[in-house]
């Protein structure tokens, strides 16, 4: 059978890194792929097909951006559902759906969407105001989390005792049991249109301390086959129970038991997939696009141990970014890296990331330190 996925316009809500490596899978396919970005420089501007520079939580922007495609989906859920929602009943298609990305753009109500579903989560309590967390001391160690608009760490604050209890958010936020991990990992599941399921191995991932980002990420994950397959179950679970079509990315916590509790979901190519572009035999953006054009899913499996490090904008540096370090890097074996098309670097910000390949995990780890250090991005 002819399929004309080519005929089909994708249109992209965020024009950021992520929308940008979906662009590279999309030109093999020759798809072309529109993007809405409030950003005049946004990492997808020269290579979309069309760039519409707007705001993605403006009713009308969004709106007017949809009709002109055929297949709507998202790099960031901070967007404007209600225009999804309407450009759905009119029949565009929008995946993920637009209710599914409102439940996750709510931290409070993703939690509760785990305890309706029997989803193993931390335990949890809603709470309205800096004094409803107050009021609730008895219940730390815990984490506050603000309800919408945290990201990247951002938006979560961790409560060991009272004295932390200042730091707490006054809006409608959660607070969680701080849990004691061995682990965290991720499994990113993706399910098109004819309920085809595909999941990728869990990975591992090891958090920057301060600056709440991942700073080394390992694939495989170094866990028991047992905690493997619970993961995988879970992270099929969810998509299954929201029905969602699309990627999704599920960020757990692996208890010293070898309980997993799942931390949030994200409805999109995810930081704890880029390895997947070099490491396994279908990338996870290959692996969102084919979801929502209702491609076949491709294999997830493993080619290749590998480990991922984002290029953080180095602490003390804002500006035109320069790469230090990237000739001995590239005269490397088996080191991929990757540069977002940001022209301005700022103390943190994502800027890239290196992909590191190795026949093991021993090998990996000393090998994706020293490429670490080695790449440093300044101004
Ligand atoms: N209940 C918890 N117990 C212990 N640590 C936690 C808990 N919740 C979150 N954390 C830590 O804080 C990190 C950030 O939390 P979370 O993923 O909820 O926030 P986020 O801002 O959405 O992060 P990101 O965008 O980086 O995924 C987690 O990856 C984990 O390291
Ligand atoms: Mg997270």
């Amino acid at each position: 059978m002819q399929e004309n996925y080519q005929q089909k316009t994708l249109g992209i809500l965020g024009g950021g890194q992520l929308g940008r490596m979906v662009i590279q899978s999309a030109i093999n396919y020759n798809i072309d792929i529109h993007i809405l970005d409030p950003d005049d420089n946004a990492p997808c501007k020269s290579i979309a097909k069309k760039f519409v520079q707007g705001k993605l939580t403006d009713f009308a922007t969004v709106y007017n951006f949809g009709k002109t495609c055929d297949i709507l989906t998202i790099e960031i859920e901070h967007v404007n559902t209600e225009a999804l929602a309407k450009l759905e009943q009119e029949g565009k298609k929008v995946f993920p759906q637009p209710h599914i990305i409102e439940l996750i753009q709510d931290k409070r109500k993703q939690k509760q969407f785990y305890l309706n579903n029997n989803i193993p989560t931390a335990e949890f309590i809603l709470t309205d105001n800096k004094a409803a967390v107050r009021a609730n001391s008895g219940f730390l160690p815990a984490v506050n989390k603000l309800g919408t608009e945290g990201y990247d760490g951002r938006g979560v604050q961790i409560m060991r005792e009272a004295a932390d209890l200042d730091l707490a958010f006054d809006a409608p936020s959660l607070l969680e049991k701080l849990v004691d991990f061995d682990k965290e990992i991720s499994v990113i599941v993706a399910r098109n249109e004819k309920g085809e399921l595909k999941t990728f191995p869990p990975v591992e991932c090891a958090f920057h301390p301060s600056a709440n980002l991942v700073e080394y990420l390992f694939s495989p994950a170094e866990i028991n086959d047992l905690i493997k397959e619970k993961a995988i179950l879970e992270a099929q679970k969810i998509i299954e129970k929201l029905n969602m079509v699309g990627i999704l990315a599920v960020e757990m916590f692996v208890t010293p038991k070898g309980e997993i509790l799942v931390n949030e979901i994200a409805p999109r190519p995810h930081n704890s997939g880029h390895h997947t572009i070099e490491a396994n035999y279908t990338s996870q953006f290959e692996q969102h696009l084919r979801a929502v054009m209702n491609m076949p899913l491709g294999d997830t499996a493993i080619r290749t141990p590998a480990a991922m490090v984002n290029l953080l904008g180095e602490d003390g540096y804002t500006g035109e970014a320069i790469v230090e370090g990237l000739n001995e890097a590239m005269a490397e074996k088996g080191v991929y890296v990757h540069l977002y098309g940001k022209k301005i670097t700022k103390p943190f910000r994502k800027m890239g990331h290196v992909t590191i390949l190795e026949e093991n995990l021993e090998k990996l780890k000393p090998k994706a330190k020293r490429i670490k250090d080695l790449i440093k991005i300044k101004a």
